[in-house]
């Protein structure tokens, strides 16, 4: 892919809570850039597959394209369809395993390929998810790969389904992420991998103000060059 545009695309992939979407969006807000929570982008088809079993897919793709809507308030990531705030609804577990199934589909990571790439306008882009940096933006100026011990990944997970008012089992949780960790990996179109190229950028060395100010020295670093 020729690189034709002319402002900057960053890409962060990796495993489920990973700490991908906050540093991400922390790095969007800070340097200015357009944001693009792709897990939101299949939580959302899973959600709709949820509430209207026989739309079809393009119909639903229709919508994302052009009711979608990613805000960022505050520290978080708010997105609407149409007017309504399903922020709370996609991080359901249920519809996070579904995503995950959902998004084993060719025809799915098809029709999402020129909505996420919609993104990408000045003045750049932070884009999070698992293909990010492979198949999206293959020419993204920085790729950057996160890591995390499945315990680390598996305890954020549970204090932020805590704070978002779900009551999260431990064990049940830990078996949820470890399938869809594997089913993204092994799945045959668009498997999460580690980008050609990619940086690896390892979240459990510090706590979040550490890992908020490392990213963005490192993001800035490569900007600057
Ligand atoms: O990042 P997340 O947990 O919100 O993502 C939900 C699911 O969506 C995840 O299990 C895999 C899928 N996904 C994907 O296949 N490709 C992406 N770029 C982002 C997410």
């Amino acid at each position: 892919m020729s690189k034709l545009r002319l402002h900057p695309v960053v890409t962060i992939d990796g495993e489920s809570s990973t700490g991908k979407t906050v540093l991400s969006l922390h790095l969007a807000k800070e340097l200015g850039f357009n944001f693009l929570n792709s897990g939101a982008l299949y939580r959302t088809l899973a959600y709709l597959k949820k509430q209207h079993p026989r739309q079809s897919l393009d119909m639903q793709l229709e919508l994302l394209k052009k009711k979608l809507h990613i805000s960022i308030e505050g520290s978080k990531a708010v997105i609407y369809i149409g007017g309504l705030n399903v922020s709370d609804a996609l991080m359901d577990s249920e519809i996070a395993v579904l995503a995950s199934q959902v998004a084993t589909d060719v025809d799915v990571r098809t029709g999402l390929v020129p909505i996420q790439q919609s993104f990408c306008k000045a003045p750049g882009l932070i884009a999070e998810g698992r293909d990010m940096g492979a198949v999206i933006f293959p020419d993204a100026d920085l790729k950057i790969y996160f890591t995390a011990p499945l315990e680390l990944r598996v305890s954020r997970r549970y204090m932020q389904l805590k704070e978002s008012g779900h009551k999260p089992d431990i064990i049940t949780l830990t078996e949820q992420l470890q399938q869809r960790d594997a089913r993204d990996r092994t799945r045959d179109c668009s498997p999460l991998q580690k980008p050609d190229g990619a940086v690896e950028f390892d979240t459990s060395g510090g706590d979040l103000e550490v890992n908020k100010a490392r990213i963005l020295q490192l993001v800035q670093t490569y900007l600057a060059k």
